[in-house]
């Protein structure tokens, strides 16, 4: 089963997105292409059923307007065009025309269908996979999070035994994170995975350090060559897995947009490691991936779990870091999260978590003087990660948390919530 495929060409549109997402809502596949694509490349895909030609402020490069190849008129396929003032095409707006507008071109202009859905995208990406791969070998950095989930989830659906993941716990994971990965992907989906416990090596690298960007780099920096001393213990793998995501791709910058950030999935691996990427999901948003996710029969948990930071426990246990601390970090996440369960918070609040500092501060138990941590409970509602505003956690839920960590967490006599927005404060701690 093939889908139809409506392209978007860019010359230089914010809007990019808005548009491939209004016409996906519709129902049919839509893809985001750079504008210098040749007849050739557009003619490769099947189903092309009509050309986009998006425009915008961003139209010059190195000081010349963007354009077309001439020759795209030539393919007798459906074309619009949006603010691009040298467009040949029939239809022409210099604005995002309406949601009628755009559905008129997608159906009746290019007689679209919708038949976009997940069980063809999968059946789809499937059948490419195995065109790329051949009786070939993928390697797969799979980290639990929603992305390498997903894409081992495709990966095995596509390959089976040719994929190899490897599972680099780096001892800054959350309570059973790591045991639910190998339980999922080894005993349910029985995925030929290579778990490697580098915890004791993570935490002797950190031993000391307190600086939070030391902190990033060492763990960055240790997970790649964890990750390169397991692939070179393998043999014949030529292909590398990987969960680049459609906003990945956008933000990375495309030839007319500025750049916003670079991107770092297991980039950095050693010029002599050579693979060919292997990137089912490049053509997906987030909550795309979520469903593909389930329709791949991934737990719901798994899919929708929120936002966790490549360093993982290891930017909230401040400072430098010790076990005592990383375990009040990790204890009082997980009763935070099943109290947040508990009380449906899990399906409102963006993210949520704790924090522990690294001073202490007096209290009392048992009648005898204390010195102990404290925990900080973080809880924020955002749309893009750049601001975010705090959650009016209810009075008894708080009161429950708090309960709980000074109850079942060892070393911890105080409990505090950050009513920091960001700005100024940003959502991590370090
Ligand atoms: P900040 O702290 O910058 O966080 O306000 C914004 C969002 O990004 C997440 N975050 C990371 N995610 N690798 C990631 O994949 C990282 O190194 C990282 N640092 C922060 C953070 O959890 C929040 O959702």
């Amino acid at each position: 089963m093939k889908q139809d495929l409506i392209v978007i060409l860019d010359l230089g549109s914010t809007q990019n997105t808005v548009v491939a997402r209004e016409i996906r809502d519709f129902g049919v596949y839509s893809e985001i292409h750079p504008h210098d694509i040749t007849a050739e490349e557009l003619k490769s895909f099947d189903n092309l059923k009509g050309i986009l030609l998006n425009g915008g402020e961003n139209r010059m490069i190195d000081g010349k307007p963007a354009e077309i190849r001439p020759e795209l008129y030539e393919l007798g396929c459906p074309m619009i065009s949006i603010d691009y003032p040298q467009s040949k095409c029939a239809k022409q707006y210099d604005a995002l025309p309406d949601s009628d507008i755009l559905k008129k071109f997608v159906f009746e202009d290019c007689g679209a269908a919708a038949n976009w859905n997940m069980k063809h995208f999968i059946e789809d990406q499937t059948e490419r996979i195995r065109q790329q791969v051949g009786d070939k070998k993928v390697l797969l950095a799979l980290s639990g999070g929603v992305d390498s989930s997903v894409v081992a989830a495709m990966l095995i659906r596509a390959i089976g035994q040719q994929l190899v993941c490897v599972h680099v716990n780096h001892g800054l994971m959350r309570k059973n994170e790591s045991e639910s990965v190998v339980k999922v992907f080894r005993d349910e989906l029985h995925a030929n995975l290579i778990y490697v416990d580098a915890s004791e090596r993570f935490l002797g690298k950190l031993e000391g350090v307190a600086d939070p960007e030391q902190k990033r780099k060492i763990i960055g920096g240790e997970f790649i060559r964890v990750f390169e001393e397991e692939a070179r213990k393998l043999e014949g793998i030529d292909f590398l897995g990987q969960g680049t995501i459609y906003p990945d791709i956008i933000e990375s910058g495309t030839k007319t947009a500025k750049m916003v950030k670079s991107h770092h999935n297991v980039g950095g691996l050693p010029e002599d490691l050579k693979f060919e990427l292997v990137e089912p999901l490049k053509q997906l948003f987030k909550d795309e991936v979520r469903a593909c996710g389930v329709e791949l029969g991934l737990p719901h948990d798994m899919v929708y779990r929120q936002p966790f930071p490549g360093p993982g426990l290891g930017v909230r246990c401040l400072g430098a870091i010790t076990r005592d601390r990383l375990e009040a970090v990790r204890e009082s996440d997980a009763i935070l999260r099943e109290e947040f369960a508990k009380a449906g918070l899990d399906k409102k609040v963006w993210q949520y978590f704790t924090v522990v500092p690294d001073f202490k501060s007096v209290g009392m138990k048992n009648n005898a003087r204390v010195f102990e941590y404290m925990v900080i409970i973080r809880a924020i509602n955002t749309v893009d990660a750049m601001t975010a505003s705090v959650e009016k956690v209810d009075w008894d839920v708080l009161e429950k948390v708090t309960e709980r960590i000074l109850a079942e967490v060892g070393n911890v006599n105080r409990v505090c919530y950050d009513m920091s927005p960001k700005p100024p404060a940003t959502i991590e701690f370090e």
